[in-house]
């Protein structure tokens, strides 16, 4: 009786498992579906995240084209330039012939040159780098590029050693890309060592009577770096005049007010009356460096930074700016940054380089010596521009080695391109609402980021075959991927990588 009950029992699972994993396959065969028909629609510029980051973009270079905007690409392209395909629709150029000092490329976002013999090239823009529409399958003599400027808070997939290591080439902040960005908000020497906005420090200390010592404007609240947790601890140390979206406790003349006037000459005169600014970035990566850090120096002001764990490499002179990790709590920075505003001469000692125009930083110098683009500079290229050279320079350089019966120059990125770790909260006070958000957001954020890398080349499917990658710890979930034609090297199993809700296999 037992016995047949335990049969029974045995069939209804066996029963069960199998509805299970048909369902799963129709959703995935639907799933399937919606990837192929978005394939090539999923072309906007800015995905979500890239429009959560409400930072000006005003430093952007605009695109300065010295090619030819071609109408009969065809023919052109099909004349012995290789073919290098963005896979955004960043520069929106449907077509253009490059040159490249010597060598020229043909430069497009129209993905129908995607098998075209001749491209040899993909450039990926960080912001809009999607792991669910890849340029698969990866032929060996496809190159892959990426092109990462913006906020790292943007897209983190791309910090993880699985995905950074798709790529050949890089343009990134960090200093070990080939085509380092590091320097990008910072126009030159000159407006460092400029006067132009310095406001005596017999005038600063004046104003003291109606201003704070500190400055913080900020309009994107709570970003990865919880740098909003760390000014309000600091503010029940310190007076800060806090002017932007975050903790705002002054406003700004109303013809100030618009947001796009945070780049005007009235609103640096304001900043330039204060003796310190808040300079805190975002997200917290090795040589992510904004203008939030030069913007001070520009002005005259001492920067108390927050941000890239290695600025030190960075600092106009030795003694030019606070950095807040030389302190162990928002109380002790508070403490020294009273101590200098009451000593002229401690205070003076920060702005010494700029009274002197000595940039003694030769690694900041021999940066911007040697950079080939420029910032806010007609005359210049503009790291776009840069980047496609790179790239196609680097692709002629292989074309012309293979053409001797060489071997080609490998290239391959590796994570020191972008070297951001995990998102971490400031523990001071008890958890304030919006640094729940923080947590609730960022740091979740960044590990299903680790784990869709992972996904992406950590598991070998076999041709063809439905592989059921992770269970979330909550068993509501699941990773479910694809095994599509492998790459060229293999390792590349997935093009779909979708995270399922178990429940919504049931609603079908
Ligand atoms: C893309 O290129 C193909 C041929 O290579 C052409 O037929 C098509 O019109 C192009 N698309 C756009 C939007 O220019
Ligand atoms: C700062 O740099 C100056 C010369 O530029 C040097 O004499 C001084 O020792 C340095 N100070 C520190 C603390 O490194
Ligand atoms: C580019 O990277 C791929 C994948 O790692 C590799 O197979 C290919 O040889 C690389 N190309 C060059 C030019 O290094």
């Amino acid at each position: 009786m037992v016995r047949i009950q335990r049969g029974k029992l045995l069939a209804f699972c066996l029963c069960v498992m199998a509805t299970v994993f048909l369902l799963i396959t129709l959703q995935v065969v639907v799933e399937l579906g919606k990837f192929e028909g978005k394939k090539f629609k999923n072309s906007h510029l800015k995905d979500g995240r890239a429009e959560m980051e409400a930072e000006p973009l005003h430093l952007r270079p605009f695109f300065k084209r010295g090619g030819l905007t071609l109408n009969r690409k065809r023919t052109l392209a099909a004349d012995g330039f290789p073919i290098m395909l963005w896979w955004s629709p960043l520069t929106g150029e449907n077509g253009r012939l490059g040159q490249c000092g010597a060598d020229a490329c043909f430069f497009t976002i129209n993905r129908t040159y995607l098998h075209h013999h001749r491209t040899k090239a993909f450039l990926f823009y960080g912001t809009d780098f999607s792991i669910d529409s890849l340029p698969l399958p990866r032929k060996a003599h496809h190159d892959w590029a990426l092109f990462h400027e913006e906020s790292p808070k943007n897209n983190y997939k791309l910090f993880h050693q699985p995905v950074i290591t798709l790529f050949n080439y890089t343009a990134t902040f960090s200093r070990h890309s080939h085509l380092p960005l590091t320097t990008q908000y910072l126009e030159g020497t000159e407006v460092l060592t400029s006067l132009r906005y310095l406001v005596p420090l017999r005038s600063k200390n004046h104003l003291r009577k109606s201003l704070a010592p500190l400055v913080y404007v900020q309009s994107d609240c709570d970003p990865p770096s919880d740098r909003d947790t760390y000014v309000r601890e600091l503010m029940t140390y310190i007076e800060v005049d806090s002017y932007g979206e975050c903790l705002r406790n002054k406003p700004l003349p109303p013809r100030l007010s618009n947001p796009a006037s945070m780049d005007t000459d009235g609103f640096y005169r304001i900043l330039a009356q204060y003796k310190f600014i808040l300079a805190f970035e975002n997200a917290v990566c090795d040589d992510y460096i904004t203008e939030k850090f030069w913007r001070p120096l520009k002005l005259g002001v001492v920067p108390v930074y927050y941000g890239s764990p290695n600025i030190a490499d960075w600092l106009p002179s030795n003694r030019s700016a606070i950095l807040v990790s030389a302190f162990s709590h928002p109380r002790e920075l508070a403490s020294y940054i009273r101590a200098l505003d009451q000593d002229d001469r401690r205070y003076q000692a920060y702005i010494e380089w700029k009274l002197k125009g000595e940039i003694s930083n030769q690694r900041l110098l021999t940066a911007l010596r040697e950079r080939k683009w420029g910032v806010q500079d007609v005359k210049q290229d503009s790291h776009i521009d840069a980047f496609e050279c790179m790239v196609c320079s680097k692709v002629w350089d292989n074309i012309r080695l293979q053409e001797e019966g060489l071997p080609p120059k490998r290239w391959q990125a590796d994570v020191t391109h972008l070297s951001c770790p995990e998102p971490t909260v400031f523990a001071f006070s008890p958890l304030a609402p919006r640094r729940r958000s923080l947590r609730e957001m960022w740091i979740p954020s960044f590990q299903q980021s680790k784990k869709e890398a992972r996904a992406l080349r950590g598991f070998h499917c076999p041709l063809g075959s439905l592989c059921l990658l992770q269970l979330k710890e909550t068993m509501t979930t699941i990773f479910v991927s694809i095994s599509s034609p492998l790459d060229a090297s293999g390792s590349i199993c997935s093009v779909l990588t979708k995270e399922v809700n178990i429940w919504s296999l049931f609603s079908l």
